[in-house]
């Protein structure tokens, strides 16, 4: 996730673009960028870190220009540095790019074997370098656009700049948002709507497929293909604050609702669909190295340590190697057996976490093989576990995590195809099913956060409750454990997650007409046993909301109340169910009206003990 701005007009673009990424810099502060053109020459100003930074570098030598583009990074491919920051140039062509470039390595080693010099390590340079390649040919900008993009495949939002053609600017859009903004005889694009709202309130939204070209003062959209559109735009009545998060009132359902894209971007260009397989080239274990792992030892705070305890389940499940699950804090204490053959896996979504980074330490100088599951890329997990796997969340701003850790079950998920064909326990056709599946997660999201007003309803009916118990089985007992914290950390409510069957043994002493009690029963393999379960607390007065798979009328007749979602599959279905949960814990804290995103006692890194 990163922003990007572009602006044409007769202002300077300097000072608009800038403005423009500040609104922007929650999508990514990893290194900012502008490049303006002036006199058919491109000025480019680039700084790692924040864009305070670039600020101070524009102060000490000022860009000019009335056409420009910007971007902030959250890097996805290539680590922080000046040398990935964006604008990217090749020939007279500069680009600035939100989202992620599939087939990036198959380009670029074309791109590279026809004698182009790369200068950096991003995905993007490679557009850059291909529509010039076209533009060297042509001579026409916009055409060059067109085919270079018919070869790409991934996500984009590009702004883009041509030495040659000074007065235009071109954007399109494939799977990354991208808003148009109209102004008297100028135009801006942004990523997002904040960018631009103090400039104009009159938007255009960009669809996929979509491209738009600046030039002689009026703005043309067409299809990356070339039919001409008709684009209505419209008037946008936001206050900055509400533009900031999307329109959403906190980050934090900005966030749950971009669910479906962040698991699209932490899958793409992973999966090798014919060999039922998945290429997780940073994680740097090589298949014989997979073969010799004998225990998998995963290390995890909090959130990620319930996404660590799915991950269990999982690679027992598909690679049959023992997995044991630890949370960090006791794991770096407690003489861990470690060896050479164990695979220490750690998960962290900030990747600063002391107390994992802190495990990492140990099981490193223990001598085993180590592998990290971040969000945060270059963060100091990501550089000292020996190889890392990405989850493309974006920023989590929002300090209780939803999007990040529905990201570490996809990716725990690749690395479990990928360790089970390492070892010959997932065969061609099964990783072929599991990956059917995962393909699948996005729009099953996207249905499941179609339950929002109903969980809203039931936040309403359940808000005053003093405490909750959450009750799931097998995978989805880590899901009951997610779902409890998220309630306790916004809404400070007290709650309980257990597996369903161990409630048997103490807690239903707990059970009265007082407690909700959130009860995961998807149709799966302990359905029946979960259904018992959810009978026994009903038997003790008990006030059940159940959440099941769509469709299921069984459930209706038993539970208070009863939300469904499509749970398409066991396994992944602990992904589907995070949603209503989270929601459920977000509505209650808003009707409480606590702090959602930064809720009381809490930081959304812990780098202390
Ligand atoms: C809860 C939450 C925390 C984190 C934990 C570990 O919503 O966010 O429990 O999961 O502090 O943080 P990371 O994943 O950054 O290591």
């Amino acid at each position: 996730m990163c922003g990007i701005v572009g602006y044409i007009g007769a202002q300077e673009a300097t000072p608009i673009i800038l403005d423009g990424l500040k609104r922007l810099e929650y999508r990514g502060y990893d290194s900012a960028g502008i490049c303006t053109l002036q006199e058919g020459k491109a000025d480019t100003r680039r700084s790692e870190g924040k864009l305070i930074n670039l600020e101070r570098l524009i102060q000490g030598t000022p860009l000019a220009g009335r056409i420009g583009i910007g971007h902030t990074r959250w890097a996805t491919h290539g680590p922080p540095s000046e040398r990935n920051a964006h604008p990217h140039q090749a020939g007279s062509i500069i680009v600035v790019h939100n989202g992620i470039i599939e087939n990036y390595l198959e380009l670029k080693q074309r791109l590279v074997t026809s004698g182009r010099v790369f200068n950096s390590d991003t995905d993007t340079e490679v557009i850059a370098h291909l529509i010039d390649d076209k533009f060297a040919g042509t001579g026409d900008f916009e055409r060059a656009v067109r085919e270079a993009l018919a070869e790409v495949r991934g996500a984009y939002a590009l702004c883009i700049l041509c030495e040659r053609e000074p007065g235009v600017l071109i954007a399109a859009k494939q799977g990354s948002p991208m808003v148009v903004g109209l102004g008297e005889g100028e135009f801006f694009v942004a990523s997002d709507i904040p960018a631009i709202l103090s400039h104009t309130r009159e938007m255009v939204f960009m669809e996929d497929g979509e491209m738009v070209v600046f030039r002689d003062g009026h703005p043309t959209f067409s299809t990356v293909a070339g039919a001409p559109l008709d684009k209505k735009s419209r008037h946008i009545d936001w206050s900055p604050l509400m533009a900031e998060k999307g329109g959403y009132k906190h980050f934090m359902l900005k966030e749950i609702f971009e669910q479906p894209r962040a698991v699209q971007d932490t899958i793409a260009g992973r999966l090798l669909e014919e060999q039922g397989d998945v290429r997780l080239e940073e994680m740097k274990l090589s298949d014989e190295q997979l073969r010799g792992i004998g225990r998998i030892c995963i290390v995890a705070c909090g959130t990620s340590w319930h996404s660590a305890l799915v991950g269990k389940f999982l690679m027992e499940e598909h690679c049959r190697i023992p997995v044991e699950v630890d949370i960090a804090s006791e794991f770096r204490y407690r003489n861990p057996v470690i060896d050479s053959k164990t695979l220490l896996l750690v998960i962290s979504q900030s990747g600063e976490t002391a107390d994992t980074l802190a495990a990492l330490r140990e099981a490193k100088a223990r001598g085993a093989v180590t592998a990290a599951i971040c969000n945060v890329v270059d963060s100091s997990i990501a550089r000292e576990a020996h190889g890392v796997l990405y989850t493309h969340a974006g920023p989590e701003i929002g300090v209780a995590s939803t999007k990040a850790f529905v990201t570490q079950l996809v990716a725990l998920y690749l690395f479990t195809i990928r360790l089970g064909r390492a070892v010959g326990t997932i065969d061609c056709e099964q990783g072929r099913t599991m990956i059917a599946g995962l393909l699948k997660v996005p729009a099953l999201l996207e249905q499941a956060l179609e339950t929002n007003e109903q969980v809203e309803r039931i936040a309403r009916r359940y808000m005053n409750a003093r405490d909750f118990l959450y009750l799931g089985r097998g995978m989805n007992y880590p899901i009951a454990l997610e779902g409890a914290l998220k309630l306790k950390e916004i809404s400070y409510i007290h709650a309980e997650g257990y597996p369903a069957g161990e409630m048997k043994h103490g807690p239903i002493a707990l059970i009265d007409e007082d407690m909700p009690v959130v009860v995961l029963v998807p149709k799966n393999s302990t359905y029946e046993k979960v259904l018992s379960n959810m009978e026994e607390v009903i038997a003790r007065g008990g006030r059940v909301i159940a959440i099941c798979s769509a469709g299921d009328e069984e459930i209706a007749k038993k539970a208070e109340v009863t939300l469904e979602v499509p749970t398409d599959g066991e396994e992944l279905a602990p992904i589907i169910l995070s949603v209503p949960l989270q929601l459920l814990a977000y509505h209650v804290a808003v009707l409480k009206g606590t702090d959602v995103d930064q809720p009381r006692n809490l930081a959304k890194s812990v780098t202390v003990e």
